[in-house]
């Protein structure tokens, strides 16, 4: 597929999808959403790929959905067409890592699309909101759910009612980030996570991150019951063999995803 809102590159084991609708503060709109879907499906066919980083630009990650391609939809439009709803489900349930690197504004959708990421990487620049009540509506992509259950019940509450904006440095106090770093070093600092986290097996790594999704799901005895059985699942691949022998040998592990 030719992309004309998004940049997709490779470098080595990582995929970065950059969105790039500069003209409009990288708002979400429905060609978006499309390309972003295929992009993510590309990258998780391809098996050299262990780990998304999705970014946007220095002045805007995203600043929400696109309020002009919403302003005349009305509701059945938007139930028919599931403005959105297949982005999230992708992204909600993509089996490789994503980490979001942010920064400027991360609004409304562009919240909800970091939120649904794995690890969010901050610039210094970054602010947080969730718009939407300013705009006669409320968040539709997570927002009320994910913050949530990210900062607590109370903050969400006055950030989804007000619409009021929080900074990087608050945003890494209420546990919404990963980390905080200058401007000029946030896709470096996603790079560096993406990194690691591609060093290790691919089999392991896919299904820990199944493992803490869940947390978020279930309650505890069930959780603890999905965990042991992906433990064990994880004794019968070739990765665990080579993990454990390579440290009894003292070498770096080659994991194959196998
Ligand atoms: N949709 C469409 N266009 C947008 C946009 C959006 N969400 N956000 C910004 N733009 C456009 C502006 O219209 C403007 O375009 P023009 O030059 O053609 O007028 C351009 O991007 C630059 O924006 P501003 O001139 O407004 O830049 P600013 O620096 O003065 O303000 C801002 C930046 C505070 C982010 C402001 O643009 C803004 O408030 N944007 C809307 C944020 C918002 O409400 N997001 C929630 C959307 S609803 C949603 O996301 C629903 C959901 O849960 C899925």
């Amino acid at each position: 597929m030719e992309y004309s809102t998004i940049i997709v590159q490779r470098e080595g084991r990582i995929g970065i999808i950059t969105l790039n609708r500069p003209e409009a503060l990288n708002a979400l709109n429905s060609q978006m959403v499309k390309e972003l879907i295929s992009a993510l499906d590309s990258l998780n066919q391809d098996e050299s790929v262990r780990c998304v980083i999705v970014t946007g630009s220095e002045r805007a990650f995203s600043a929400g959905a696109d309020i002009k391609e919403m302003v005349n939809m009305n509701s059945v439009q938007m139930a028919m067409t599931e403005h959105f709803f297949p982005l999230w489900d992708k992204v909600g349930r993509y089996p490789k890592p994503i980490v979001a690197a942010v920064s400027g504004f991360v609004l409304g959708g562009g919240l909800e699309l970091a939120m649904s990421c794995d690890i969010i990487v901050a610039s210094e620049t970054a602010v947080f909101g969730q718009p939407e009540i300013d705009i006669g509506v409320m968040p539709g992509g997570g927002g009320t759910q994910r913050l949530t259950r990210a900062i607590g019940k109370y903050k969400a509450m006055e950030m989804i009612l007000t619409g009021k904006r929080i900074n990087a440095e608050e945003a890494y106090k209420f546990g919404l980030v990963n980390a905080v770093v200058p401007k000029e070093l946030f896709i470096e600092e996603a790079k560096k996570i993406a990194t690691k986290i591609a060093e290790k097996s691919p089999v392991a790594v896919k299904l820990a991150k199944a493992a803490v999704n869940k947390a978020l799901e279930v309650g505890l005895t069930q959780g603890l019951d999905f965990e042991r059985e992906l433990f064990y699942l994880l004794f019968s691949s070739e990765d665990k063999q080579e993990g454990m022998k390579a440290f009894i040998e003292k070498r770096k592990p080659d994991f194959r995803g196998r």
